[in-house]
C-alpha cells in the first residue's frame, strides 16, 4: 500500500473527496485479504470515474471498427483490406490503432485465419477463403485512452466442428464474464474460461493472455485462462482488464512463425479460436467497456 493517508486528506483516487469518504474502508478490505495471503490490486489498478469515461469514449471508437469489419467482411477480400477498414474507422474519430508501431508490430490489426492462434499481420496477399474463420483483434487509443477487443468471423461454409469452436470460445468468455465481481479472484473467471473449454474437448494456451488495459495498453494484471477458483488476484471496484482466451481444437502448444516474430500458430496445426472483451468490475458486479 502507499504512505500513509490521513483521514481528512484527499483520496488517493483523485476524487477530491476526503480518504475517510471515499477509499479508506477499500484499502482497509484489501489490507485483510492481503493479509490472508491473497495477491491484492494496487492502487494504479484502480481507474477512477474520469479514466473510465475517457477509456468508453476509445471503445466506442472500437466497438464501431469491429461492426464495420462484420459489415463488410467477405470471402476474396484481403486481411489488408481489413487493416484498410480499421484505420479508415480510426482516421474518422482523430484515434489511432493502438498495434500499430507496437513493439514493431507492422499493422493497425491482428488477423489470425484458422491454425493461427493471434498476432496475424495483414497482408494484401493473403486472401480470405470460403470455409475460413478468423479472429479480427482491434485495438485503439483515443485521446491517449486505450480500448482493446476482438471478435470471430466465419466465411462461407464452415465446418461443423469450426462453428461448434468459434461457438465455445464464446460462451467460455461469457461464463468468465458472470464471474467478474468485487472481492472475488481472477481465478473465478479463469476456472470457468477453462472448464468449459476443457468439458468441450479443446485446450487453452496457456503463455498467452489478457491483461489490464485502459490507461496502457498493457497493464497488470496479466490475465491467464487457466487458473482455479479462489486463486489470483483479487477482482476490486475499477480494474479494468480483458478476457481473451485462445483455445485450441487440439492441443495447447504453439510456436512462433519464425520469418515474421509475430504471427502464433498451433502446434499440430488444428484451429483456434478467441473472442476478447474488456471488462471493468464495478462496485457489485462488472460492465462489458469494449466487445
Ligand atoms: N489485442 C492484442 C493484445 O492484447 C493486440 C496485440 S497488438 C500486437 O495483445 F501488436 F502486439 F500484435
Ligand atoms: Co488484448
Amino acid at each position: 500500500m502507499a504512505a500513509k493517508i490521513g483521514r481528512n486528506d484527499p483520496c488517493w483516487c483523485g476524487s477530491g473527496r476526503k480518504y475517510k469518504a471515499c477509499h479508506e474502508e477499500f484499502d482497509r478490505k484489501i489490507e485483510t485479504i492481503k493479509n490472508q495471503k491473497h495477491k491484492v490490486p494496487t492502487h494504479d489498478m484502480i481507474k477512477t470515474p474520469e479514466q473510465v469515461a475517457m477509456i468508453k469514449e476509445s471503445a466506442k471508437v472500437n466497438v464501431e471498427c469491429l461492426d464495420v469489419v462484420a459489415d463488410k467482411i467477405a470471402i476474396g477480400m484481403s486481411t489488408e483490406d481489413i487493416n484498410d477498414i480499421i484505420n479508415e474507422v480510426c482516421k474518422k474519430y482523430g484515434a489511432i490503432p493502438a498495434p500499430l508501431n507496437y513493439e514493431g508490430f507492422p499493422k493497425s490489426v491482428c488477423t489470425s485465419i484458422n491454425d493461427a492462434v493471434c498476432h496475424g499481420i495483414p497482408s494484401k496477399d493473403e486472401i480470405l477463403c470460403d470455409g475460413d474463420i478468423i479472429n479480427v483483434d482491434c485495438s485503439t487509443i483515443l485521446n491517449g485512452y486505450f480500448s482493446d477487443s476482438s471478435r470471430m468471423f466465419m466465411l462461407g461454409n464452415v465446418t461443423e466442428a469450426d462453428k461448434k469452436l468459434v461457438q465455445t470460445v464464446k460462451e467460455c468468455v461469457e461464463l468468465g464474464l458472470e464471474q467478474v465481481k468485487p472481492w472475488g479472484f481472477l481465478g473465478d473467471m479463469g476456472q470457468a474460461v477453462h472448464d468449459h473449454a476443457k468439458a468441450n474437448g479443446y485446450s487453452v494456451v496457456r503463455e498467452i493472455g489478457g491483461h489490464g488495459v485502459g490507461v496502457e495498453f498493457h497493464e497488470e494484471p496479466w490475465v491467464s485462462y487457466c487458473t482455479r477458483r479462489g486463486t489470483d488476484i483479487l477482482m476490486a471496484p475499477g480494474m479494468m482488464f480483458t478476457i481473451e482466451p485462445m483455445v485450441n481444437a487440439g492441443s495447447h502448444e504453439i510456436f512462433i512463425d519464425e520469418d515474421n516474430n509475430w504471427t502464433v500458430y498451433t502446434e499440430d496445426g488444428s484451429n483456434s479460436a478467441q473472442w476478447e472483451i474488456q471488462v471493468l468490475v464495478t462496485e457489485d458486479g462488472h460492465e462489458v467497456i469494449s466487445w
